[in-house]
């Protein structure tokens, strides 16, 4: 146990790192704030950054965040601390997503994915055709159960079914004119930017059409997106969790971003194929009714090939809000009382 108090460098270290997590879209839906007794941070839902139509229930929100809360914990480990998390905590209206108590001194492996924080990136790109390898999907494997989450890497027959769903579901989005833009607000074909995509980051369409990658510049694409060839049979994996509540997409976001670091220090690249989330009965289906009960959170699309382009993020001095005075910041063990951080909305 220490008593010591994270210091402001601290803290912008704790940020930045919470702020470099996946997004859909790089929303960036966060935002950070020391706990009143100085020894946490609190990490805040900021829905004003939602994507109402394509994430109508939150549940990408929550999994961003929870990634950036998995970020927080890596870098807290880096600075010789291990965090006790505490998801969704009672008190304070509106309450944070997650609370990390970050008094307790102590070394944890965590420390170890650190510099993958920084050089994960979205590749949207081709793969080679070449197996990842079974020790490595064991380890990916382990991350995710180390956050309670089930990471299933799916053989031909499923990886195919998953695909074909993701497709479907690609269509239905093309066809929704209203989706279509609120997709399009998010790209960013100027620079600089904060927040949203540049162009830099898409990647070509899929020239045999296995791999239904997201048409974030409309159907056709505009400006015209060259076609490549992909690999021939994409690696596809699944995350899913026993329950489908706010605090499940959570967790499901801390177990993509450890797998996703974890990937990143074996030279492994990744994409998101989330279009099938996206929609209640593709969403449902994707679920493989040999492995039972959960609910497929995420599908994750990995290899080995060029990684992505970097995509802006917001700066620290917007992500990181003072401690209000008066102590009435949430405590870390959720105890605190209101603060005016951003309204955290969405089913609870
Ligand atoms: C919940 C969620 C859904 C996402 N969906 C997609 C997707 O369908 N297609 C895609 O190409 N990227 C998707 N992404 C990746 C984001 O676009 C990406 O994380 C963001 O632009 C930041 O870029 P970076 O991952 O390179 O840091 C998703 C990420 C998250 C967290």
């Amino acid at each position: 146990m220490t008593n010591a108090s994270l210091n402001p460098a601290d803290l912008r270290y704790l940020a930045a790192a919470g702020g470099a997590a996946p997004s859909l879209h790089n929303s960036q839906p966060w935002s950070f704030r020391p706990t009143s007794d100085g020894r946490g941070i609190a990490v805040y839902a900021d829905t004003t950054r939602a994507v109402p139509l394509t994430d109508p229930d939150g549940r990408a929100l929550y999994i961003s965040v929870g990634a950036a809360v998995f970020n927080l914990r890596v870098a807290a480990a880096q600075l010789g601390r291990d965090p006790l998390v505490t998801l969704l905590p009672h008190g304070p209206d509106p309450a944070p997503a997650a609370v990390l108590d970050l008094s307790r001194r102590a070394h944890t492996h965590d420390a170890d994915l650190y510099p993958a924080i920084a050089l994960r990136r979205s590749s949207r790109l081709p793969f080679a055709n070449r197996d990842v390898p079974e020790r490595i999907v064991g380890e990916l494997m382990a991350a995710a159960d180390a956050e309670d989450v089930v990471l299933a890497v799916l053989e031909e027959a499923d990886a195919r079914r998953v695909l074909n769903l993701t497709a479907e579901a690609e269509r239905r989005t093309a066809a929704d004119l209203a989706r279509q833009a609120e997709t399009r607000e998010w790209l960013r074909p100027e620079e600089p930017a904060t927040d949203g995509i540049p162009y830099q980051a898409l990647g070509p369409q899929d020239h045999d059409a296995r791999v239904p990658v997201r048409g974030f510049t409309g159907h056709p694409p505009t400006p015209p997106t060259p076609t490549q060839r992909f690999e021939a049979l994409p690696q596809v994996a699944t995350l899913t969790t026993r329950f489908d509540r706010p605090e499940d997409w959570l967790r499901a976001g801390q177990a993509m971003e450890r797998v996703w670091l974890t990937a990143t220090l074996h030279g492994l690249r990744m994409s998101v194929l989330h279009q099938a989330v996206e929609w209640p009965d593709t969403r449902a289906s994707l679920r493989d009714p040999h492995t039972g009960p959960g609910y497929v959170q995420m599908v994750l699309r990995m290899g080995y090939g060029p990684p992505g382009a970097a995509t802006p993020r917001r700066a620290v001095e917007e992500t990181l809000q003072p401690t209000e005075t008066g102590g009435d910041t949430p405590a870390a063990d959720g105890s605190g009382a209101r603060t005016d951080a951003p309204v955290v909305s969405g089913p609870r």
